[in-house]
């Protein structure tokens, strides 16, 4: 039994009906292990979000195999949550409501559940916003409420397609920070795509880079850069290094490969 997520050659073909087929991914082989943080860069169009979607057993692959923990992954699972772009609230129900569905939609609240929402809120620093409507806080901080919901049910595996693309920079700076000491808090596989290069270095234990359409991995980069993270990390020669290094893979056919200069799009 192999433990955390593994994609042996996996092939993704879409053939939509009376449209030419396109193939996503191709031959992708991919080993995460338990309590990793992968980062995914590639060029918009390449697959990533597909890939996800397959960690996710939201999308079959057409050949190749996805298993966690050796036992293959064929539906969505209460143990593998995805976060998107857009924090999707329901606007009718209060913050902690909003945290606790996933729970609610499963089985009865308890008030130990209930006490581990305010918990996750309170760290994630939306503590006294428990009883506020998403449309009374910030962008960053619904995008907050969508992270403490992906974490309430104590997932095993955390994907995240570009969580923090529509924020500003500062408070993307601060949400990564979020999600960092979360990553750690909480003994969590973590995938995240994105198009940031420094996002990626920045939270990533290993970063793997995928070819343009039909996806594949071209290369995993482990950062030189010890686990625990701050801020202070982004002035250190190792992070610009470890940027430039990821960086030469979408610079050498032009920057319109520039993960940087993509679609913001998930
Ligand atoms: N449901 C679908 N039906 C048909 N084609 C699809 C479907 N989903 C994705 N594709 C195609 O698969 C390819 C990969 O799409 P995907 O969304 O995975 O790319 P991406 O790397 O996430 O791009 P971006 O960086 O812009 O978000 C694209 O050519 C896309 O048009
Ligand atoms: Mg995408």
């Amino acid at each position: 039994m192999t433990a955390g997520l593994k994609l042996a050659g996996v092939e993704k073909v879409f053939a939509p009906r009376g449209r030419p087929p396109t193939t996503a991914l191709s031959e992708l082989n991919l080993e995460i292990e338990s309590n990793e943080f992968v980062a995914v860069v590639g060029p918009s169009g390449c697959g990533k979000t597909t890939l996800l979607r397959v960690l996710a057993g939201l999308t079959l692959p057409s050949k190749g195999a996805v298993t966690l923990d050796g036992e293959q992954i064929t539906e969505p699972r209460p143990d593998l949550v995805m976060m998107f772009q857009s924090p999707t609230l329901l606007p009718w129900r209060k913050v902690i409501d909003n945290c606790l569905l996933p729970i609610e939609i499963r089985r009865k609240v308890t008030p130990e559940d209930a006490d581990r929402a305010r918990d996750l809120l309170e760290r994630a620093g939306l503590g006294g916003f428990e009883d506020r409507y998403p449309n009374e806080l910030s962008g960053g901080m619904q995008q907050r409420v969508a992270l403490c919901r992906a974490l309430i049910a104590q997932p095993s595996v955390l994907l995240l397609d570009e969580p923090f693309g529509a924020l500003d920079a500062m408070t993307r700076d601060q949400m990564n920070l979020d999600l960092h000491r979360m990553w750690h808090a909480n003994e969590l596989t973590t995938v995240l795509i994105t198009h940031s290069i420094t996002e990626a270095v920045l939270l990533a234990q290993r970063i793997v880079v995928m070819s343009p359409r039909p996806g594949r991995v071209v290369d995993v980069y482990r950062v030189p850069l010890p686990a625990s993270r701050d801020l202070d990390v982004l002035n250190s020669p190792r992070f610009a290094e470890a940027c430039a290094y990821v960086r030469q893979y979408f610079t050498k056919d032009g920057s319109e490969n520039d993960p940087e200069n993509g679609t913001e799009d998930g």
